[in-house]
């Protein structure tokens, strides 16, 4: 059966009205429930104004568009100018400063430290010389006023303005043309078009879509800071990620003083990129040698304690991870994992189990990386089990080595790209020792290299176990 034609489609839509949309994945059904068919969200479903066919009730395959210009791909680009705004853990997580006209979104968890990392910033891009306005829905300005106090930065040329009504914005920015604009939450913004409460997903993607729109057409870059959902998804529907041009995640533990920027998407730039800073009673510091603060709070060595050479985006950083395996009378033992995921590290386990012959069955294990960090990279497959190993056996690695490696459900060991990196970062932080896979092409840069052919081969060498 032939689909039917776009004007078909945007006419049935325009008819089921209202439409009923689920706030997680975007969903459009015609009747309410309580649970989205699609995504299995309770609760989530709301009513939004319907889509309306366009213009005088013209459908959109009329053929009454105006034909696009074609360009080739050969017309010669210069890359985009930047503004560095002075502080090298943003602008390296933005590619090199910000570029003129771009979309940013910032998530992060509440309280975490994005309005501070944003008042900050809009400071330090007003002292270079841009002009920047902070816009802030969740706070008064007098709030505003008083954490500049704090931060040191009253003096700061950052106009403010206390406003949710997006039109009101929008011809503020038109009439004041900022360089910057700082919009504090794109959540509390209220499009007077779009008929749903602030929040909702009609709301946060049309007051998105806007402003977006905006920063193209003139020039003006904003940065819009977006609320995250418990399970650390950025709120409101997924098509505001395409839309900007970068997503920066600002991460961290509460209760500890690291906080990282990292850098999910980038059109300007590396993605997976990150920044590093410190929360003090002052605000936020730089931290330029994030191995060092990652590893000063290793005390003696310890087993279960296992130092990772990993990358991140462009940078080396090392990381420990730390593990604790301890007898379980529960039929169904623990595993608790945190800034690592859960998934590969079930993977590592039966990979012990079925290939080295070590059980975990009646062990409870958890698995932690020290300072609040969260690693994703495959390469710390041979750390995670090392820490593994060397907690369960409890025999501690000597305190100098460096471990990388990823992990083949054969129990096999391939290398990871940036083998010399790695090696350069920890020698510079006085390792002498590095346990990694065979078989790549790294010279020792001055370090013993202990080269490993399969996870077996490290039971047997380096933990005398299996
Ligand atoms: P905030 O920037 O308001 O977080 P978000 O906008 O992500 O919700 O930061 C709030 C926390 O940061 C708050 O618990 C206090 C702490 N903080 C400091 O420790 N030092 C400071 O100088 C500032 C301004 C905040
Ligand atoms: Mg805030």
């Amino acid at each position: 059966m032939r689909p039917p034609p776009v004007a078909a489609y945007l006419g049935a839509m325009a008819r089921n009205s209202p439409n009923f949309v689920c706030q997680t994945c975007g969903n459009v059904t015609s009747k309410w429930s309580g649970r989205c068919e699609v995504c299995g969200e309770w609760n989530s479903i709301v009513e939004e104004a319907p889509v309306s066919a366009g213009p005088a009730g013209k459908t959109l395959g009329g053929g009454r568009g105006r034909s696009a210009k074609l360009t080739d791909l050969s017309h010669p680009e210069a890359p985009p100018p930047r503004t560095s705004c002075g502080m090298d853990e943003l602008d390296r997580v933005l590619g090199g400063g910000l570029v003129p006209g771009s979309a940013i979104l910032v998530g992060g968890d509440p309280g975490i430290g994005k309005s501070t990392l944003l008042l900050q910033a809009a400071a330090a891009f007003a002292d270079a010389g841009l002009k920047v306005i902070y816009a802030s829905g969740e706070e008064a300005s007098a709030q505003v006023r008083m954490r500049a106090q704090r931060l040191g930065l009253q003096q700061a040329p950052v106009k403010l303005a206390n406003e949710t009504n997006l039109r009101d914005i929008l011809a503020t920015l038109e009439e004041e043309r900022p360089a910057l604009t700082i919009i504090d939450s794109i959540q509390t913004m209220w499009a007077d078009n779009v008929s749903s409460a602030p929040g909702s997903v009609g709301q946060v993607r049309a007051a998105a879509h806007e402003l977006t729109t905006f920063a193209k057409a003139r020039g003006c870059s904003v940065i819009m800071v977006g609320h995250v959902t418990k399970d650390g998804q950025l709120a409101g529907p997924r098509v505001v990620e395409h839309m900007v041009d970068t997503v920066l995640y600002f991460e961290g533990e509460r209760g500890h003083q690291f906080r990282i920027l990292r850098s999910v998407k980038n059109r300007f730039g590396p993605a997976d990129e990150i920044g590093v800073f410190e929360m003090t009673g002052a605000g936020l510091h730089e931290v330029t040698n994030p191995s060092a603060l990652f590893l000063s709070e290793r005390g003696a060595p310890a087993p279960g304690s296992v130092v990772f050479s990993g990358i991140e985006g462009t940078r080396p950083v090392l990381v420990e991870f730390q593990a604790l395996v301890a007898p379980t009378p529960q039929a169904q033992p623990r595993r608790t994992v945190v800034g690592w995921d859960g998934g590969r590290l079930a993977m590592i386990l039966a990979v012990l189990e079925a290939r080295c012959g070590i059980p975990f069955a009646g062990l409870d294990v958890y698995l932690n990386v020290a300072g609040g960090m969260k690693v994703s990279e495959p390469a710390a497959d041979l750390a995670v089990a090392a820490a593994l190993l060397s907690a369960r056996e409890d025999v501690a690695l000597p305190p100098e080595t460096v471990v990388f490696g990823e992990i083949s459900l054969s129990g096999a060991l391939r290398p990871v790209g940036q083998t010399e990196n790695r090696l350069k970062e920890a020698q510079k932080l006085g390792f002498t020792t590095a346990i990694l896979p065979r078989g790549g092409t790294a010279k020792g840069a001055g370090m013993s290299l202990t080269e490993m052919p399969d996870l077996a081969t490290v039971v047997g060498e380096v933990f005398g176990a299996g």
